[in-house]
């Protein structure tokens, strides 16, 4: 099959071009520095002609709430539009479990509007709900990071390796359309704290961390609803083995 991944330079769609290519699919890598621009359309229904399936592991940095919906809803419309133009059979989109439990957060707002905009969409689809991956931890402590410490929600999480992500991705996109899938989560509960502490530590750039609800993440995402919801799917890497390198990060 020929199928596009869209996001193919970040860190979820360059592992999913690796997946899908192992299985000896061909593959079409989106993005920017790829010269096609999904937010604006730019070159998508050239690179989409004569694709079978597409993966969208596209995402936007915005922390503002309405930036972020504008974001996902634009470049899902665009993406699908341009799919049904060419013909394409399966949208295969990564999103986010528990993305309905969490109200206030700008990028799970986005994820909400991408979600419904697929649901409705002229293309048959899945939608792959996936818990946080393993360098999570790790990539909110640069968010903040000044001065040696850096601020963190004490979130409870369920990490999932980013290579077991792009396996599932590529396995879903060479199948049949499936509509919603099971959460897709790794196989222990974590806290999101003594995750980026082990991470840093591992890394030997160790800083300190200071426990907080007042930044990024607000207490609706504090307790379970970041875990794993009924029959989820569950990934085999632990984090212990992604952080000793025993898997592609
Ligand atoms: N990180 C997590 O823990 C997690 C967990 C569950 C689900 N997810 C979901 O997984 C998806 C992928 O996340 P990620 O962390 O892998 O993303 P990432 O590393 O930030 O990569 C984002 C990708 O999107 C591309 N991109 C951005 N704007 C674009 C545009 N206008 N046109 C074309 N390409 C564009 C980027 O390439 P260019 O900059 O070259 O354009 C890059 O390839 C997101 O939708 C996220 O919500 C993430």
């Amino acid at each position: 099959m020929r199928v596009a991944v869209v996001g193919a330079t970040g860190r979820i769609g360059r592992l999913t071009v690796v997946a899908l290519e192992r299985r000896g699919h061909e593959t079409v890598g989106i993005s920017r520095t790829q010269g096609v621009d999904v937010h604006t359309g730019e070159g998508l229904v050239m690179a989409l002609t004569g694709v079978d399936a597409v993966v969208d592991a596209c995402s936007c940095s915005a922390t503002d709430r309405d930036e972020a919906v504008a974001f996902f809803t634009g470049s899902t419309r665009n993406l699908l539009e341009a799919e049904r133009q060419t013909g394409v059979q399966h949208h295969v989109l990564v999103s986010i479990a528990g993305v309905t439990r969490v109200t206030g957060n700008a990028h799970y707002a986005g994820k909400r509007a991408q979600e419904e905009l697929v649901e409705r969409g002229p293309v048959p689809w899945s939608i792959v709900p996936a818990t946080h991956f393993h360098d999570f931890a790790e990539m909110v402590t640069t968010w903040t990071e000044r001065d040696g410490s850096a601020t963190i929600a004490p979130l409870l999480v369920q990490p999932v390796a980013p290579a077991d992500v792009a396996d599932v991705l590529a396995e879903v996109a060479i199948g049949e359309p499936q509509g919603r899938c099971p959460d897709l989560a790794g196989p222990e509960p974590q806290d999101l704290v003594d995750l980026a502490r082990r991470t840093r530590a591992a890394r030997g750039t160790s800083i300190r961390l200071v426990p907080t609800w007042s930044g990024v993440f607000g207490l609706d995402m504090a307790g379970d609803v970041l875990l794993a919801g009924p029959n989820a799917r569950i990934a085999p890497t632990t984090f212990d083995e992604w952080l000793a390198g025993e898997t592609p990060s």
